[in-house]
């Protein structure tokens, strides 16, 4: 009477007299058995009940035990494999033990010996399992620890361009408001979770690449020089090398921070990307960082009055902007009272999940 969490067990020969020997043999060590006279057979069988245990003679017409050895190994990689043999088939044998059969017996067997040899085989199965089951777990461990590291290089990052921002009137409170006014724009376009975090990554963080320019040219009263302004202008290319190693999974961020400045109609820093070379994320964040410096008090020039300002992004549209992202900016305030906006609460950033092998964002477990 077997157990109700008695091991399954196939036995596969072509010989129904093996078969039945085998069979009695494991039924009276308590498996639960299943037999088939050919590989072809033990697949249709294995299809619809997988097991851990098979027991499969090497030579058998329609498909061998070898074959049927590589179809299980493939298809069901924790069932062990147990392989029956002529004493004259060692070198059979010790070929199927290299294919990943867990072991062999040898025709015509004692059955101690196959007893014996059963019991190894699912020891070794278990082992094999927990082994795979520990090298997952730790995988899992490292990646998520990996992740970590990177989230607190991020944070650090972020205190940094909040340091560097509070540290001069004129930009404090610049990169939070520029990644909410872009979240609003995101909402009213209706984009994914996975596009508004890579928004609000690469937004908060456009201008780190600040930290590479002279103070003194950042903080001019005066009208700049065509040198000082191309000076300030690498802080994009500057941003984007500092953020390369962190951000190598999230090219849409590193994009944000390397183009911010560019223009629909190619006139933009650092490389003159034109219409659709420029990504939407881009474009958004675009939008959001123009209306937030106009409005904004500069050394060289009091602030715009918010009706100034949308002016000029309702002027830009086409040539600087892209008019979809302005018409959702205005959308996300049909009451301008709400303009500009006070500085939100700085809040952890986050790395977006990393993409599939089809370019998709993966949900966290
Ligand atoms: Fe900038």
């Amino acid at each position: 009477m077997p157990q109700p969490n008695a091991v399954k067990c196939l036995v596969v020969d072509d010989e129904p007299r093996l078969r039945r020997v085998l069979v009695r043999l494991l039924e009276g060590e308590g498996f639960i058995c299943s037999e088939a006279g050919s590989g072809t057979e033990a697949l249709e069988v294995l299809q619809h009940d997988p097991v851990p245990l098979v027991i499969s003679d090497l030579r058998m017409p329609q498909m061998d035990g070898v074959t049927l050895l590589r179809e299980i190994i493939a298809r069901w990689p924790t069932t062990a494999v147990i392989v029956v043999t002529a004493v004259a088939e060692v070198e059979s044998a010790v070929a199927c033990l290299q294919l990943g059969a867990l072991d062999y017996v040898a025709k015509p067997f004692h059955l101690d010996e196959v007893r014996a040899r059963v019991m190894q085989a699912l020891d070794k199965r278990s082992l094999k399992m927990e082994v795979e089951d520990y090298r997952r777990t730790l995988e899992q461990r490292v990646q998520e620890q990996a992740r970590r590291i990177e989230e607190l290089s991020l944070e650090r990052l972020q205190a940094l361009v909040h340091f560097l921002e509070e540290k001069d009137p004129y930009t404090s409170g610049h990169s939070v408001r520029v990644a909410d006014y872009s979240a609003r724009i995101g909402r009213q376009m209706g984009l994914s979770q996975a596009v508004m975090d890579t928004i609000a990554l690469g937004a908060e963080l456009h201008d780190i690449g600040k930290i590479g320019v002279s103070e003194a040219v950042l903080h001019k009263a005066g009208k700049l020089t065509e040198a000082e302004y191309r000076h300030i202008m690498e802080h994009p290319v500057i941003g984007a090398r500092i953020l390369a190693p962190l951000m190598r999974d999230v090219p849409p961020a590193l994009a944000i921070v390397r183009s911010h400045h560019e223009r629909l109609d190619g006139k933009g820093f650092p490389d003159g990307l034109k219409g659709d070379q420029i990504s939407l994320e881009v474009r958004i964040v675009g939008v959001a960082d123009s209306f937030d410096a106009m409005t904004s008090v500069r050394p060289y020039r009091p602030a715009l009055s918010v009706q100034k300002a949308l002016q000029e992004l309702e002027e830009g549209k086409g040539t600087q902007f892209h008019p979809p992202a302005v018409e959702a900016f205005l959308a996300a305030f049909p009451d301008r009272s709400g303009l500009p906006v006070t500085t939100p609460e700085v809040r952890p950033l986050h790395l977006p999940p990393p993409l599939d092998a089809h370019g998709r964002s993966t949900p966290p477990d």
